[in-house]
């Protein structure tokens, strides 16, 4: 049995979905609501025997792993090691990592969860940061008590003490971010002191790191957040997504804020779906994760130049990923939390009127540049057509081609011809428009790739670039690679530590290739830390997986029918039996 098998073995399908879904026993199988839509009357089916659910309001369906993916907002991967906690299986460690690093950063997560619960049950101990968070900033007793609001002490090392007499050392507490090294390396101090603490969770609903604010409004750093630790990854951390994940799905919708205060300020307002990119430029992988739970992402963004900048690199981030942007202009306030106190109706009205993300740009660039001259046609055009080269749908281009071409008053022909040769010589060299799914082969035959070819050398990319992404090879049926990327594989498994110079030697017809691959993971997946690129070859070997199962499936169908038009019914037979085989494995 593998680990898959052995989970779903030792796991109940029926208690792992309660514990999201109420579920009642209907015959042999299980009823309850969809928890993909809203509805009255019970549409969702499980069955404990089969180890399968199915959702008749949606058509969705599928084992325990896609209902936590889906539930979760998370990738196989981590549903893999959530589900294997739960079922008391040991995975096998990764080549890259190993027992060792998997007990340490345990060992992180349970400092962190104890630090989060000292700076929560410390709050109502201080006078000045209750009254600061329950009176000025009017936040409600349970949105203290879900998003876990804390104080961190007026003193040097509160915490650390406290964590040292709870049996964590102090090498612990510095590879958490907890705290840092004397200078005179006599033993350490606390990194957050007399500060407001938001645990920022990951989401599987774990404290990973902090975003703290400053209670003395003459500390020079208003924010200080965790540093990148083995468990913070601050390109992927979202403030306020496990609390706001179910409010997301249900609703569809996702409003991405800029400071932690607006998300706890529309949360206290009964808006739950909203999060926030703690600390950081919303980053490609952020983005991502959200694109899991919903594909319609609100940006609200503060009334700011900052905000517009942030604005519209959000759009070039997002042009490589399947979600449709919207923009919240905002009005009478400089962010959600100001304009939430003051008027909620207004408020509403924005989120009902959010533009979509083209239109935004366009508006700004209208604000923005006087089109009567010729130099301001010019930085129209150049402020408009980064967004208009990275709309991946035809009558979409047009219509915003056409805009362009009126907007500035010169033929629409130029403009699209302008278009064109961005998009042509749209290089490898592009960085902020990582286009995963873009259909130009990098190498020299100029065929187009098939779906199979393209996710390879995504995964190739990753791996050529990331050596921990390698981990991941483990996972890859070789059996089912094109002959194109065979070798490379081969290559990368046999020498999981080499770099790529010593990789393309040892494939002197692909050498050209390997490196312009590697060159194109650099780039385009430059934004993702280590841990992140591991995840995403998971991730892609995982929807590999997937297709060569597919086209299996496509293969035995028709198979099938010729046998059975042959009537070869002992033949079609066997190939059914297959074909159940494929689908029980699934
Ligand atoms: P803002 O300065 O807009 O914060 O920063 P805010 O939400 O209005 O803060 P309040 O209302 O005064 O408390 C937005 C976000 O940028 C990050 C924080 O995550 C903050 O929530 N930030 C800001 C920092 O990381 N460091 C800083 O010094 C300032
Ligand atoms: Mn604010």
């Amino acid at each position: 049995m593998n680990e898959v098998e052995q989970i779903k073995d030792r796991l109940d399908i029926v208690d792992v979905i309660s514990n999201y879904v109420p579920l009642k026993q209907a015959g042999s199988n299980w009823k309850g609501l969809s928890p993909f839509k809203n509805e009255k009357t019970p549409s969702f089916m499980v069955s404990s025997e089969k180890g399968i659910w199915h959702d008749f309001s949606s058509g969705q369906g599928g084992d325990v792993f896609s209902f936590v993916m889906l539930m979760e907002g998370i990738e196989f991967r981590e549903a893999l090691e959530m589900l294997a906690k739960r079922a008391g299986v040991e995975l096998k460690p990764r080549s890259s990592y190993s027992k060792k690093d998997v007990e340490s950063k345990n060992s992180l997560y349970d400092a962190l969860d104890m630090a989060m619960k000292f700076y929560h049950l410390n709050l109502p101990k201080n006078q000045k940061a209750l009254e600061y968070i329950a009176q000025k900033r009017e936040l409600k007793k349970d949105i203290i008590q879900r998003y876990r609001i804390g104080y961190s002490p007026d003193e040097w090392s509160k915490l650390s003490d406290y964590l040292v007499s709870k049996g964590f050392d102090t090498k612990q507490l510095l590879s958490a971010g907890l705290a840092k090294g004397k200078k005179d390396s006599s033993g350490v101090y606390d990194v957050f002191r007399n500060r407001i603490m938001f645990p920022v969770f990951d989401t599987q609903k774990r404290a990973i790191g902090f975003s703290a604010r400053a209670l003395d409004e003459s500390e020079n750093a208003k924010y200080i957040n965790t540093p990148e630790t083995p468990i913070y990854h601050k390109s992927s951390a979202i403030y306020g997504l496990a609390q706001a994940k179910d409010s997301i799905r249900k609703l569809d919708e996702v409003i991405l804020v800029e400071g932690n205060m607006d998300v706890l300020a529309l949360a206290n307002n009964g808006y739950d779906n909203t999060v926030a990119a703690s600390g950081t430029a919303i980053t490609l992988e952020q983005l991502r994760i959200l694109s899991r739970l919903t594909k319609n992402i609100k940006l609200c963004f503060d009334a700011d130049s900052a905000g517009e900048k942030a604005t519209s690199r959000a759009l070039e981030i997002a042009s490589s990923l399947d979600v449709k942007l919207m923009v919240i202009v905002l009005e009478n306030a400089k962010d959600p939390d100001e304009l939430i106190k003051k008027d909620k109706k207004l408020w509403e009205k924005l989120v009902a009127n959010a533009q979509y993300a083209p239109d935004y740009i366009f508006a700004i660039a209208n604000k923005k540049f006087d089109t009567t001259s010729a130099y301001g046609k010019k930085q129209f055009a150049a402020f408009v057509l980064p967004t208009i080269v990275s709309l991946s749908d035809e009558i979409e281009t047009h219509h915003y081609a056409k805009l362009l071409a009126q907007s500035i008053d010169v033929p629409e022909e130029s403009i699209l011809n302008k278009i064109n040769s961005t998009k042509d010589s749209k290089p490898v060299t592009v960085v902020s428009k990582p286009t995963l799914d873009d259909t130009k082969p990098t190498q020299k035959p100029k065929r187009v790739l098939s779906q199979q070819e393209k996710i390879e050398r995504i995964i190739l990319e990753l791996m050529l670039a990331n050596i921990s992404a390698r981990d991941a090879l483990d996972d890859i049926e070789y059996d089912e690679i094109s002959d194109l990327h065979t070798d490379v594989f081969k290559v990368l498994r046999t020498h999981p530590k080499y770099d790529v110079v010593r990789i393309a030697k040892l494939l002197p017809k692909l050498s050209d290739y390997v490196k312009i691959l590697s060159l194109r993971g650099e780039q385009v997946y430059s934004d993702l830390t280590e841990h992140d690129a591991r995840l995403e070859a998971f991730t892609q070997i995982h929807r590999l997986n997937k297709i060569s199962k597919e086209k299996t499936k496509r293969q035995l169908t028709r198979a099938i029918a010729q046998a059975e038009s042959n009537k070869d019914y002992a033949t079609a037979n066997k190939l059914l039996k297959k074909y159940q085989a494929l689908i029980n494995e699934e």
